[in-house]
């Protein structure tokens, strides 16, 4: 049997080369004709991903074989889809890419096939839309396997996150399920199978939508500790044990999942007239975002008590990416709190050990090395840290 993983990016490839490495052999698909070189050259394109560069080297071009050409791919009997799914500013899915990948694997399936799709989706997808148009590009009439299994993996640490962490898997009907189920199992560690593929799909946004309530709760408790002066981090210690789990504060929540995933629940309430069934998700939504403006306005106040003009203070945003350790900027709201002071005219610099000076000027912002400024917030440890 042989399996192909259309889309080779920091969730596709981690998974391709276990796959290469549990003994099938597998054909990538990216669009990306540069990175399938370095693959099959045993280059491994992401070498952030711990362990990925053994595997790449041992089994790019050999087990594992990039393509940007679909047709290589025609005799798999088994397609791993995992390309990306973006929404746009008024929170609305971009199938583009997905549609795309859908429709290029329609032309290349045959009956009997299994598909598993694995990027994250509005509950429903796998069913309607993906079935649709693959089943469009093929001459298949539901003569094809579908099953739905999210990624649950963490950039870093992808490897060790297949091989342990648990993963669920759901068919469109019943058989689809079972032998996605049969497939995975050989290369996935804790597998179980789930009722059907909507709520595989739901599974894997909840558990997005559990962190983003969460988070926008310890935010607003932490503001409410800090009102009252209260040591919020003290506290936090002694008030979670087995039945409560207060997360830590933040500027916000960024990247391509948890923010994004919400909005896929919110918007099917709302296409059903359930307004009333999204309010916490919303709230939450809301409350995150505007952390910008909270951690905005408390550097302003720390720079009024310097004795200088407001925009002679040299303030150093430290840490601009989404999270710390992981080089992304998608929905950063460190890098969102950098640009809104700098367009409220103060005199705002960045540095992030992750970045180069010439990355950082490249976004339009200025770069300092933390020493040098007046007054640095240390966005991870939300600390405000007075230089001089
Ligand atoms: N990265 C993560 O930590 C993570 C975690 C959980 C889930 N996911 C899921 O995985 C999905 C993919 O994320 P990622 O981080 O791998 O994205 P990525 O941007 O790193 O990679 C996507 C890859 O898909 C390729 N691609 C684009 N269009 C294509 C097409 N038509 N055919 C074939 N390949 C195509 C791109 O060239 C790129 O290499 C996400 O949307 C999300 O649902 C990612």
């Amino acid at each position: 049997m042989k399996i192909c993983v259309i889309g080779l990016g920091k969730a596709g490839l981690p998974l391709a080369s276990v796959i290469a490495d549990s003994g099938f052999d597998v054909v990538g698909v990216d669009v990306d004709k540069n990175k399938c070189e370095m693959i099959n050259k045993g280059i491994n394109p992401i070498p952030e991903e711990l362990g990925l560069d053994e595997l790449i080297s041992k089994h790019g071009g050999k087990k594992l074989k990039a393509t940007w050409d679909y047709n290589k791919a025609k005799d798999c009997s088994v397609f791993i889809v995992i390309v990306p799914l973006y929404i746009d500013e008024n929170h609305i899915p971009d199938f583009s890419i997905l549609e795309s990948a859908c429709r290029s694997l329609g032309k290349i399936i045959k009956k009997g096939d299994l598909v598993v799709v694995e990027t994250t989706l509005p509950p429903l997808t796998t069913e309607t839309l993906i079935k649709n148009w693959i089943e469009e590009k093929s001459n298949l009439n539901g003569d094809f396997y579908l099953a739905y299994s999210p990624e649950r993996i963490m950039t870093g640490y992808s490897i060790s996150r297949l091989k342990e962490f648990p993963k669920v898997i759901g068919g469109v009907d019943k058989e689809g399920g079972q032998r996605a189920y049969e497939i995975y199992k050989n290369f996935i560690g804790e597998l179980s199978l789930v009722s059907n593929a909507r709520t595989a799909e739901f599974i894997k946004v909840i558990e997005g939508c559990y962190r983003d309530v969460n988070v926008a709760l310890a935010n607003e408790l932490h503001k409410i500790a800090n009102e009252i002066g209260v040591d919020f981090y003290k506290a936090r210690g002694y008030a979670n044990h087995e039945y409560c789990h207060i997360h830590l504060p933040s500027t916000g929540v960024g990247g391509h999942c948890i923010p994004v995933y919400p909005w896929f629940l919110i918007n099917e309430m709302e296409k059903r007239g359930k307004f009333d069934y999204t309010r916490l998700l919303r709230i939450a939504r809301e409350l995150n975002d505007g952390m910008v403006e909270y951690w905005a306005e408390k550097i302003v106040k720390k720079c009024l008590e310097y004795n200088k003009p407001l925009n002679e203070i040299k303030i150093c945003i430290k840490g601009i990416t989404f999270r710390r350790g992981v080089k992304e900027l998608y929905h950063s709201r460190n890098l969102a709190l950098a640009k809104f002071l700098a367009e409220k005219g103060l005199n705002v610099y960045v540095y992030d050990e992750m970045f180069t000076k010439e990355e950082i000027e490249k976004l339009g912002l200025k770069w300092i090395e933390s020493k040098d400024a007046d007054l640095i917030f240390d966005c991870f440890s939300l600390r405000l840290i007075v230089v001089s």
